[in-house]
């Protein structure tokens, strides 16, 4: 099946790599050819790690590069039975961007979004198929992570969902149906504790190394939360208790001020090479 996923960044790269690693033909579109080039590099990078840990044969690995397709031309896209939109995190961009997509796309074709924390129902208002409008929400390192939360918005069909869940289980992903709340399932519980552990920061409890120990060790998780939020960005963690805060209207969703000064100082984490702590690659 032809799939469109739109915007290459992290996000948007590992998801045309994993539909691609599945035998679907992919268009991966960018406004930039810079962004297309990165991304292709990235994908054979994450590519090749497969490789080396015995996961993927280098046939596979070629074969998986010759079905992505990146381009700027939008034209590409519409022939596709899902769109999945992976651009930035501004809801005036997504929702021009599916207000488009609805005017050049099949009327039975799917528009998904991998939006971390934005209205699936407000975004289904910029089009005239709420119906066929879902979320789909990836998580990084996409090619590794196994979980697709699937978002359901107000009007989003069980014909839609249905769909989507079967393509989401032929990726070999796991996907998980939520309801479109505010941080849906993953962020209303991931956030507050990245921001809990940067409270403990801010109020002297211990140093980011000390909290990191205690989350990995005592209660196994891969990474710790401060090393998570480097890895996530500093400025995605904001945003994403911002939407909590303002969504839910609750107190407790309230962003650490320590936070908030690290993003302001552009201190985001692994891609500016500095958050809860420095590295020497961006
Ligand atoms: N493709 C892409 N990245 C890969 C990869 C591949 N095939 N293989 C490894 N990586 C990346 C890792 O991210 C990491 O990056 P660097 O090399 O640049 O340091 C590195 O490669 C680690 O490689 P390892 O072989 O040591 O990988 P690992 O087996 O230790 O697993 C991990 C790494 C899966 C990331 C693990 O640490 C983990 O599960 N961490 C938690 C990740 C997590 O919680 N993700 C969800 C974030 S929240 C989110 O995404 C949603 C949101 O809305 C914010």
């Amino acid at each position: 099946m032809k799939i469109a996923v739109l915007g290459a960044g992290t996000m948007g790269n590992g998801i045309a790599q994993v539909f691609a690693q599945h035998g679907h033909d992919v268009v991966l579109r960018d406004l930039e050819k810079p962004i297309l080039d990165r991304a292709r590099s990235t994908m054979e990078r994450s590519l090749n790690k497969l490789v080396d840990k015995g996961r993927l044969t280098t046939v596979d690995r070629d074969a998986t590069l010759s079905r992505v397709r990146a381009t700027t031309d939008l034209d590409t896209v519409p022939g596709s039975r899902l769109v999945i939109e992976a651009v930035v995190e501004d809801f005036d961009v997504k929702a021009e961007l599916f207000r488009t997509l609805d005017r050049i796309m099949a009327t039975e074709a799917i528009l998904a979004s991998n939006t971390s924390a934005i209205s699936i129902t407000r975004l289904a208002t910029a089009t005239q198929r709420p119906d066929h409008v879902i979320g789909m929400h990836f998580m990084n390192p996409v090619p590794l992570m196994t979980l697709v939360e699937v978002i359901r918005g107000q009007a989003t069909s069980d014909q839609t969902t249905r769909t989507v869940m079967d393509l989401t289980k032929g990726i070999g992903k796991t996907a998980v149906e939520v309801n479109d709340y505010p941080g849906f399932v993953s962020n209303r519980v991931l956030m507050p504790m990245i921001n809990e552990a940067i409270f403990a920061v801010f109020e002297g409890v211990a140093a980011p190394e000390a909290i990191d120990q205690v989350m990995k060790l005592g209660m196994n998780h891969p990474m710790g939360p401060l090393t998570l939020a480097d890895f996530i960005g500093l400025d995605v963690c904001l945003a994403i208790m911002n939407v909590l805060h303002e969504g839910l209207g609750d107190p407790k969703y309230r962003a650490c001020p320590l936070l908030k000064r690290m993003v302001d100082a552009g201190w985001l984490g692994r891609k500016t090479g500095r958050g809860f702590y420095t590295y020497t690659e961006a």
